[in-house]
């Protein structure tokens, strides 16, 4: 089926779709979500059989209020309790150790669920309709570009999904930044919409997640992610790259020279945020130009710069 406006009744109609046990594709303020009863396994296994995603990669549960989330872990360091007051609802994601309620196949059969309270207004209001968490990984399928529009969930999943619910573009454009725990420190698995050093300035000082098995990591920030089809290459802002009619660029603030397939500017102004936000809809309408190679500059790696700098180097990763 098509996408459907996220009016009250649309919004209504999709929360019974999962309480039924089927799969919603809905708008948070990060990146548009795949939903399913995140407390009904067979409803989260469809969830992965739509995007084709690893079963070793566990899903976010999704709920309404600080209150309600805290119920899905069985212990959070204070840490954890100050983000949580502080940032939700918004793009903060918490893994933390689960409760007894929270299935298996949702945790991808880890002792952590990760867990978020999103602001957009559509989201909260499904799942609060829903009346239960709701399980959703971004709607795409597994390694490509996040969508930030019904029409990029629409060209990647067609009518698998029961329903898909439009809200429009999202406004943050990145997904969330996920935190983890160890001995009371906070760790970053994924770096995204919110700052770090936002969270910095409340939790203390964050370490980052290794590859070396020792710390802790997001199983399913591999190498190569949020892929587009084109190869990606990472270039310094104002970098001499011969122009070509095949190549696409993408630019941090300033145009470039010469003809090119196609040019983006994600912030005339210079705006990390701004930038991160045009983000993924630069790379989809690349995709669909069919250009072979992109060029995007490198931004600065402070505040949404690090999610910027985080999903272009997963997509340019052979
Ligand atoms: O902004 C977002 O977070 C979006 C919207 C829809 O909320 N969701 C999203 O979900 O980005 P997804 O599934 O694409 O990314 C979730 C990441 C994956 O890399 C997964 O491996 C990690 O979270 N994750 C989930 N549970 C985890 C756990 N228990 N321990 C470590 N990493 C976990
Ligand atoms: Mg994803």
């Amino acid at each position: 089926m098509g996408s459907v406006k996220a009016t009250t009744g649309n919004i209504r109609k999709a929360a019974a779709v999962i309480r039924a046990g089927g799969v919603v594709a809905f708008p948070t303020e990060t990146v548009y979500g795949l939903g399913a009863d995140g407390l009904n396994p067979a409803a989260c296994a469809r969830v992965f059989e739509i995007k084709g995603r690893p079963h070793f990669d566990p899903l976010i549960l999704h709920e309404s209020s600080a209150a309600r989330a805290m119920k899905l872990f069985s212990k959070v360091p204070p840490g954890a309790k100050r983000l949580a007051a502080r940032f939700w609802p918004g793009p903060l994601t918490l893994v933390l150790p689960k409760a007894a309620a929270v299935p298996g196949i949702a945790t991808s059969g880890l002792p952590t669920v990760a867990v978020r309270v999103p602001s957009n207004p559509t989201a909260l209001a499904l799942i609060r309709a829903a009346g239960r968490p709701v399980a959703a990984p971004s709607a795409n399928c597994f390694g490509a570009l996040s969508p930030t529009t019904a029409a990029h969930v629409k060209k990647q999943l067609g009518g698998k999904p029961d329903m898909i619910l439009d809200g429009g573009k999202t406004s943050i454009g990145v997904e969330s930044t996920i935190i983890t725990f160890e001995g009371g420190r906070p760790v970053l698995l994924r770096p995204g919409g919110l700052a770090l050093e936002e969270i910095e300035k409340v939790a203390g000082a964050v370490a980052h997640a290794r590859r070396d098995g020792k710390a802790p990591q997001a199983p399913g920030c591999l190498a190569k992610h949020y892929a587009p089809k084109a190869r990606l290459k990472i270039i310094p802002a104002g970098a001499a790259v011969k122009p070509s009619a095949r190549a696409a660029y993408l630019a941090f603030s300033k145009r470039p020279a010469g003809k090119w397939a196609a040019v983006k500017v994600l912030s005339p102004s210079g705006s990390l945020r701004e930038a991160a936000a045009g983000l993924f809809a630069c790379l989809h309408t690349f995709e669909k130009k069919g250009v072979r190679v992109i060029y995007a500059e490198r931004v600065p790696a402070q505040g949404l710069g690090r999610a910027i700098m985080d999903r272009l180097k997963r997509a340019s990763a052979k």
